[in-house]
């Protein structure tokens, strides 16, 4: 068994081994190379510091983790065994490779999410030192033309924006995001766009976006002003109907006034993340 790093596999290999070793996922994530390429492209991954297990007798990939890093943080991601490999240390193999790489990269703290409800993988993560920090919502909403019209009769003004103001708000948010959400990401994603939105009672907020064919993703809400149910309903209301038609997805943000604005507007919990970190 080594310990080899992912910039010695081709792109083609490490989709084949992730989806290998997520055959029995909790919440199926299968990726094609385009999908793997963008996600690595896009979350800042170190292939030379991500880990492949490898069985050189057999010639297989037996697990494999992926380190994102950006300034002084770290980011471990698509963590994954083979079902039949699992519970003989390969995990920890991978762990202690992408800690130790961190290490030498002067990465201070490392941080992951796991899905709610994935014991095992949680605790490994408390058996190498990482620490729960929040739980985090992700949601889907089919497409749905009914908007509910006093929402929408609530908002004075509205202002699209291009990508680059989209990118000015969010590097102005109140809150941390999550590193699926950070600037850097959208930074990194192309033809957002952004609403801003102020109601006549005052209220104001802005959601950003990326507006698919079919799918409206990388969706950021932020309240600026006033209630954060009220306000995240408005803006939500008014970037759907300008979107009849696409289904959308919303990833990794908290269980707060903001998310029952989401709910109002017809969004569902798929399911949700613990965001874990741990200091170097
Ligand atoms: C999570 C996963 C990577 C662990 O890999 P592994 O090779 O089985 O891990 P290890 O053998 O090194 O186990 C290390 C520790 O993890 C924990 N662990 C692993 N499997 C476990 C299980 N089924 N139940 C409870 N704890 C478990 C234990 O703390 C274990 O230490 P121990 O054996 O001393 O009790 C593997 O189960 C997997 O690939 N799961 C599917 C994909 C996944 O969930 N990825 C993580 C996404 S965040």
């Amino acid at each position: 068994m080594k310990i080899i790093p992912a910039d010695q596999f081709t792109p083609e290999e490490l989709t084949d081994a992730y989806n290998e070793t997520r055959m029995d996922y909790l919440v199926p994530m299968p990726m094609n190379v385009a999908r793997f390429q963008e996600y690595t492209r896009v979350y800042d991954i170190n292939m030379s510091c991500s880990c492949v297990v490898y069985d050189a007798e057999a010639e297989l990939v037996l697990g494999l983790g992926m380190l994102g890093v950006r300034a002084d943080r770290g980011w471990i991601t698509r963590l994954g065994v083979l079902p039949y490999g699992r519970r003989l240390g390969t995990g920890s193999t991978i762990m202690s490779g992408l800690l130790a790489q961190s290490e030498n990269l002067g990465v201070k703290t490392v941080w992951l999410e796991v899905i709610k409800g994935n014991t095992p993988a949680h605790q490994l993560f408390y058996k190498f030192g990482f620490q729960d920090v929040r739980e985090l919502v992700v949601a889907r909403r089919p497409p749905n033309p009914d908007i509910n019209q006093a929402a929408l009769d609530r908002i004075k003004r509205v202002t699209s924006l291009n990508h680059e103001d989209a990118i000015i708000l969010l590097s102005h948010r109140k809150e941390r995001p999550n590193w699926l959400n950070e600037t850097e990401t959208f930074q990194n994603a192309r033809n957002l766009s952004a609403l801003l939105v102020e109601l006549h009672n005052g209220g104001r907020g802005w959601v950003t976006y990326h507006a698919g064919l079919l799918q409206l993703t990388r969706l950021v809400v932020e309240v600026t002003v006033g209630d954060p149910c009220e306000v995240t309903e408005s803006v939500l209301s008014i970037m759907h109907q300008r979107h009849k038609r696409q289904d959308t997805i919303a990833e990794n943000f908290c269980d707060d006034g903001i998310w029952q604005g989401f709910q109002k507007v017809g969004y569902f919990e798929s399911f949700r993340r613990v965001e874990m970190k741990r200091e170097m």
